[in-house]
């Protein structure tokens, strides 16, 4: 692979491989030192157009652990104001050096643009486009749930696709980009996902995607799902005569606090609560249920360095670690 694109993308052995590579790095990170000398001399660039918090920090932490240099790139603040392309952008902040780009865009398709379009050489890295994928968000989602999941049901954390695990995907579907990309890795993985949604936030032709559809959270839950993953709404996306009123939408569609009770009245039950962040507590999730003990959030965030670990690693050090793990840099 020489980019990040899409999940849809991704073989079953480039992502299991992405996330057994992630898996050394988070053992890098336990170390007293830790940095890894792999991608000394090289330089990842940061090219944000829309705002960010974990994401772009998270992909500058993992560039200095691996050792390269980094360049960071706001819209905001930049000659984008004065109409300056995305073309001219890039080969501009090209021709300073960047070995990766890794661009994040309110465009849907601007990622596969830049990397189609021969303007750069760099590796192109996808770190969330439009309303269509964020392959590196998918990616720490399914390394938290080999984690937490398969570790409680004994299974190892490497090596290991997600056959077996049901997973329920509730929210803002009709705007996710998070929602797209998990699917279609955790279809590659081999879990089972449901899709739950107000019936205004599917988008049209949902019926043709491979995952179960409901519009009712309760009847979801019921079914014991090893996670369920709440999506942010997406307000600045949002034609406000589609939203049901933030009180119906919380009550129907939020993980609240008496969904919360009824999963811990049920004996036995693991499910674990993520959230990509950021969060509207109180509307998509309640702030008990995002603080619980079962909630992944702040391990989805901490997972998301070595997973972006390996993606530069990967892409950019020309090794594989069938060859050469990265404990061995
Ligand atoms: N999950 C996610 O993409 O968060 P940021 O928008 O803060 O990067």
């Amino acid at each position: 692979m020489k980019h990040l694109l899409s999940t849809e993308d991704l073989s079953l052995t480039d992502a299991v491989r992405i996330l057994d590579t992630a898996e050394e790095m988070a053992a890098v990170g336990e170390r007293e030192v830790k940095k890894l000398p792999a991608l000394r001399g090289r330089t990842v660039v940061n090219l944000f157009f829309e705002d960010s918090t974990r994401t772009r920090i998270s992909f500058e932490a993992a560039a200095k652990r691996l050792s390269a240099d980094v360049i960071n790139f706001a819209a905001k603040g930049s000659s984008v104001s004065k109409g300056e392309s995305l073309k001219d952008t890039a080969q501009t902040l090209e021709a300073m050096s960047a070995d990766a780009v890794v661009i994040r865009h309110w465009a849907s398709g601007a990622p596969a643009r830049l990397a189609a379009s021969g303007w750069i050489d760099a590796a192109v890295i996808n770190a969330g486009d439009g309303t269509h994928e964020h392959p590196t968000q998918a990616l720490l989602d399914a390394f938290t749930l080999r984690r937490h999941v398969c570790a409680l049901a004994g299974r190892s954390s490497t090596g290991e696709d997600l056959r077996g695990l049901r997973i329920v995907i509730v929210g803002d579907v009709l705007h996710s980009r998070v929602a797209r990309s998990n699917l279609w890795l955790l279809n590659t993985l081999g879990a089972e996902v449901t899709l739950v949604a107000p019936p205004t936030l599917f988008p049209v032709g949902i019926q043709a995607w491979p995952c179960k559809v409901s519009f009712d959270l309760d009847e979801a839950l019921a079914d014991n799902p090893h996670a369920i993953m709440m999506l942010r709404v997406q307000g600045e996306r949002m034609n406000a005569a589609f939203f049901p009123s933030a009180r119906e939408y919380s009550r129907t569609w939020g993980f609240d606090d008496d969904r919360l009770a009824a999963l811990e009245a049920t004996a036995g039950k693991d499910t674990i609560i993520m959230h990509p962040g950021p969060m509207n507590r109180g509307l998509e999730i309640s702030s008990a249920a995002a603080d619980s003990p079962r909630s992944t959030i702040l391990a989805q965030v901490r997972n998301g360095v070595s997973v972006r670990m390996a993606a530069l690693y990967l892409l950019l050090s020309g090794e594989d670690t069938a060859t050469t793990t990265p404990a061995q840099e």
